[in-house]
């Protein structure tokens, strides 16, 4: 589908210009002087609240940013991703995992075909897999329950799965552990095993390719050391497998009967809703697992109905491009003022970083302009004690999402309104800063002597101004957390479609996996190969040692 490149546009122009105004905005007056500017630049959808007012802004910019939007045809591209059109273009893929979570009477067509049966077909085999786990039906090999399950997986297929579980721990099982090992590095996988019972373990393996080097290395040492106490023919009630390479599946030996299958138009970081969503369903129950989905379907259902000014993910992406293209802010940090969203900040960087992080347009002309941040962040209030100082006074200005909730799920007293006061205090002084004036009476109050106040203002006193969002939601339930994370995905969609890129491949992670087999090849059979003068040295203290 072919826009008119961001920079070259219209807005873009008039953007330039307007931010160089607002650059030299203080928040303290836009809210002086726009009485309402909460509720005017604030919104709800699908259960969530957006406040977006703490952002460099006024009505005008809003403006030019959806007439931004318009020109570079977010709209068009949005239905055509929705309609099943090979938005992929460099690996000839539509983008459907919103159909993953659409209800079943659904049609949604991709080559002429209602893929809404097929994709309920996979999640009934889940619904049964599941229910016979937790009835005890399915038996390991000793006619046990299944008590621990191991899930194996890298990237979109344990990311999603891993903070999906932790956001959800109240809803955990108490009959049955979820255990997740990604890495290469053996002490995660050693870990994991350690205290487990092969009888009582069952392995889900969840690549979508099923070539991933990690998820493979550590697919065949969970077979080995299953092996170790039990026969080939036990495999079957021990191991499963979620894929789109049935042929893989089969030859690393896992029964066909135990697979559970996706599509190549579910990209990795967005198949957390697909079958890779299984140890989802094991860990907190199927219907909790549909609740998930169905949380996501009405955060689709807005993003796709409602007018740009409104709509939550566009207005989330929209301020983000601001920020990111016109101010010049060169990361966000996300600050999930929830310990159970602990691994909410690594699931987004896998989702906007790898899927913006390009740096040609969808037809491979060179971008002149910036693409996806650098996203990072950790849970509050620990993050403040660590590295807020920098948010607060460093020389980098770096927007933040804070996420919280109104409502805990625990019923300890205290500990929720003091986490809000928190997370609301945060987001204000990073507005408001401490102005010298400001800085004096404190100390002056604190009956310090005037040199030494005079000396410690510049230290004490800071510009603030510096922009966040608060993303609210009631409490964090199935639903909620369904709609948190498909509000990012379509805020990552629009981003994309602003700038030209295809946000569905990842071609720049492949040179990496191609030279490490090239090196593991040199350890393992001592061969050697061309390399520059500091890999080659690396890799010959590496020899030495592993010998
Ligand atoms: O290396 C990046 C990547 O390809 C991700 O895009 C993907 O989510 C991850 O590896 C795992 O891939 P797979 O599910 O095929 O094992």
């Amino acid at each position: 589908m072919n826009a008119p490149l961001f920079n070259t546009i219209n807005t873009f122009t008039q953007l330039t210009e307007h931010a160089k105004t607002a650059s030299a905005w203080q928040m303290r007056d836009l809210f002086a002087s726009q009485a309402n500017r909460f509720g005017e630049l604030s919104v709800s959808a699908a259960g969530l609240f957006l406040d977006y007012s703490k952002n460099r802004l006024n009505r005008e910019t809003l403006s030019l940013l959806l007439a931004l939007a318009r020109e570079c045809r977010v709209e068009e591209k949005r239905e055509a991703m929705f309609a099943g059109e090979i938005f992929n273009n460099t690996e000839h893929r539509a983008v459907l995992h919103t159909a993953l979570r659409a209800p079943r009477n659904d049609t949604v067509l991709f080559e002429g075909k209602n893929v809404m049966p097929e994709i309920h077909a996979v999640l009934d085999q889940m619904e049964a897999f599941t229910r016979r786990v937790h009835s005890g039906e399915w038996k390991g090999c000793t006619g046990q329950r299944i008590t621990d399950v191991v899930k194996i997986g890298i990237g979109g297929s344990d990311l999603g799965p891993r903070m999906v579980c932790q956001a959800l721990r109240p809803y955990l099982r108490d009959d049955i552990r979820v255990h997740f090992v990604s890495n290469v590095d053996g002490h995660d996988m050693d870990a994991a095993l350690k205290p487990l019972k092969r009888e009582t373990t069952l392995f889900i393996v969840a690549s979508k390719t099923f070539t991933t080097l990690e998820t493979m290395l550590n697919a065949h040492t969970a077979r080995n050391w299953f092996l170790q106490g039990g026969s080939e023919s036990d495999l079957p009630k021990h191991f499963v497998a979620i894929s789109t390479n049935a042929e893989a599946v089969t030859a690393f030996g896992i029964h066909p009967d135990n697979m559970f299958p996706f599509w190549d138009w579910v990209g990795g970081r967005y198949s957390v809703w697909s079958a890779i969503g299984l140890s989802v369903a094991l860990a907190i129950g199927y219907d909790h697992f549909t609740e998930f989905l169905a949380g996501a379907h009405a955060m689709d259902v807005h993003f796709r109905q409602a007018r740009p000014e409104i709509n939550m993910p566009m207005l989330l992406a929209l301020v983000g491009i601001w920020n990111r293209n016109f101010l010049g802010y060169p990361s966000v940090s996300i600050a999930p003022y929830l310990q159970d969203l602990g691994n909410f900040p690594s699931y987004l960087q896998q989702l906007e970083m790898e899927s913006n992080g390009k740096h040609v347009t969808r037809s491979g002309a060179a971008v002149t302009w910036h693409t996806s941040p650098v996203v990072w962040g950790n849970v509050g209030t620990n993050g403040q004690h660590a590295y807020f100082q920098l948010l607060h006074q460093g020389t980098d200005i770096t927007p933040i999402d804070f996420i919280t909730t109104l409502k805990p799920s625990h019923k300890l007293p205290g500990h929720h309104a003091a986490l809000l006061a928190n997370c609301f205090a945060q987001s204000e002084a990073l507005m408001l800063g401490k102005t010298a004036d400001e800085a004096r009476a404190d100390m002056q109050a604190q009956k310090m002597a005037p040199a030494d106040i005079e000396q410690l203002i510049p230290h004490r006193s800071f510009p603030g101004n510096r922009p966040s969002n608060t993303i609210l939601l009631n409490s964090l339930r199935p639903e909620s957390l369904g709609a948190l994370v498909a509000l990012y995905e379509h805020k990552t969609f629009v981003q994309g479609a602003i700038w030209d890129v295809n946000s569905f491949d990842q071609w720049g992670v492949e040179l990496g996996k191609v030279l490490a087999k090239t090196i593991l090849e040199e350890f393992e059979a001592n061969t050697s190969h061309p390399h520059d003068g500091s890999t080659t040295g690396l890799i010959g203290l590496a020899k030495a040692a592993l010998e």
